[in-house]
């Protein structure tokens, strides 16, 4: 038993949690994810599974996405992420809803399938339904050889390494990107970005590591934040844009770990409904970069102050006017846009992972859940 123990010890690195590990190596997963695979200075996205399916991908019409949980987040923001960069349509699908449905697809449809175990049954039932219709499948999984990795026509790995929590975090910002590497390499091929955009991004992604380890930097503050949430029944979580997707996320980590009751919404939507629930015990996540949508959510800012909800907001650092109306502000360093989520989600990690931590939750293995969902 005390052998077992120790050896837990050390496979968690000197951290409390596999969970608080996973989030710290994000900056050398990511680095791992592209290596050998961007060459910034040269200009240059290369993988294998692209390069050699390249026409596949060039010629269809649009491009479907089925994941479940995390990793259908992820298919979240990489459909803002292809549409913007390819012009290509994209629609995202739950695995769960898309096999069951006769979904109208065929051979010239690509269907791209992210799992970070590679073994989810609902996924692994789409990608048979889309071969069966005659669809390219693409596979973005962690775990080398497994199901789904094997059942795809071609794939790209993640190349994370072991996520033992079962709340996914470094799976999370390794498929984005994987997902912005594949939409970069498609928008260089089709010329839907600009020479300088193309650029810009490929530089931007390299430095994503380093801003994330600053991004790291939140945790002092998402401890003391959580220390003020940990009897919050609700937690709202707004975005727009990039960061609606990373607004699901968070609260997908929120409700998963501290079993607090958590939702995300686009920004602009709260008008439709969860505005009724805000009043002063209400604590609201805004994501508000400086770029992307920056004014309207602002505003979105000012009708949940003027609600008297509390207010905890992610900014770019040097922000200033969302500082003015929010009880907490989380900094996180400046990218693109599209970039953004990359870094935004670091601090609802952290966020998440201190609530749960302060409420006694069983961080890694949560109640009800499992890390891979092999049965429907
Ligand atoms: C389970 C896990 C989640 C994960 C989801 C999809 O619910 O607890 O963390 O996002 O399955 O798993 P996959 O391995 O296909 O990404």
């Amino acid at each position: 038993q005390e052998l077992k123990m120790n050896l837990e010890q050390i496979e968690k690195g000197g951290y409390d949690h596999f969970m608080l590990k996973e989030i710290y190596e994000q900056p050398s997963v990511i680095k791992d994810t592209y290596r050998g695979r961007l060459l910034a200075n040269e200009g240059i996205i290369r993988m294998a599974g692209i390069e050699d399916n390249l026409e596949k991908f060039l010629n269809a019409d649009r491009i479907i996405i089925v994941a479940c949980g995390t990793s259908w987040h992820a298919g979240l923001v990489a459909e803002y992420i292809f549409e913007e960069f390819t012009r290509v349509p994209v629609e995202v699908e739950y695995a769960s809803e898309f096999r069951y449905r006769n979904p109208i697809i065929g051979p010239k449809d690509v269907v791209i399938a992210i799992s970070q175990s590679g073994e989810t049954a609902d996924t692994m039932a789409a990608i048979k339904l889309a071969k069966e219709k005659g669809a390219f499948v693409f596979g973005v999984c962690n775990v080398v050889g497994s199901s789904i990795s094997r059942e795809t026509h071609a794939g790209a790995y993640t190349h994370a390494g072991p996520e033992i929590g079962v709340a996914s975090t470094k799976a999370f910002t390794t498929q984005i990107t994987v997902l912005t590497m594949i939409a970069l390499r498609l928008a260089k091929a089709k010329g839907t970005l600009s020479n300088t955009d193309y650029h810009m991004y490929l530089q931007e992604l390299e430095l994503i590591p380093e801003k994330v380890k600053e991004a790291l930097g939140t945790n002092d503050i998402a401890k003391e934040i959580a220390a003020t949430f940990i009897d919050a029944p609700n937690c709202l979580y707004l975005g727009r844009g990039y960061n609606f997707p990373v607004a699901l996320e968070g609260a997908l980590k929120l409700k998963e770990i501290s079993y607090i009751h958590a939702e995300g919404y686009p920004a602009a939507e709260m008008k439709h409904g969860p505005i009724a629930l805000i009043d002063e015990q209400m604590p609201v996540v805004v994501i508000a970069p400086r770029k992307g949508h920056y004014d309207k959510i602002v505003s979105n800012i000012q009708e949940i102050k003027s609600r008297s909800g509390r207010i905890i907001a992610v900014v770019t650092k040097g922000d200033t006017e969302v500082r003015k109306l929010a009880d907490f502000v989380i900094e996180i360093p400046e990218t693109s846009d599209a970039l953004s989520p990359l870094l935004t989600t670091i601090p609802l990690q952290l966020l998440s992972y201190h609530i749960a931590v302060m409420r006694e939750c069983n961080v890694d293995q949560p109640r009800n859940l499992a890390k891979s969902v092999t049965v429907e």
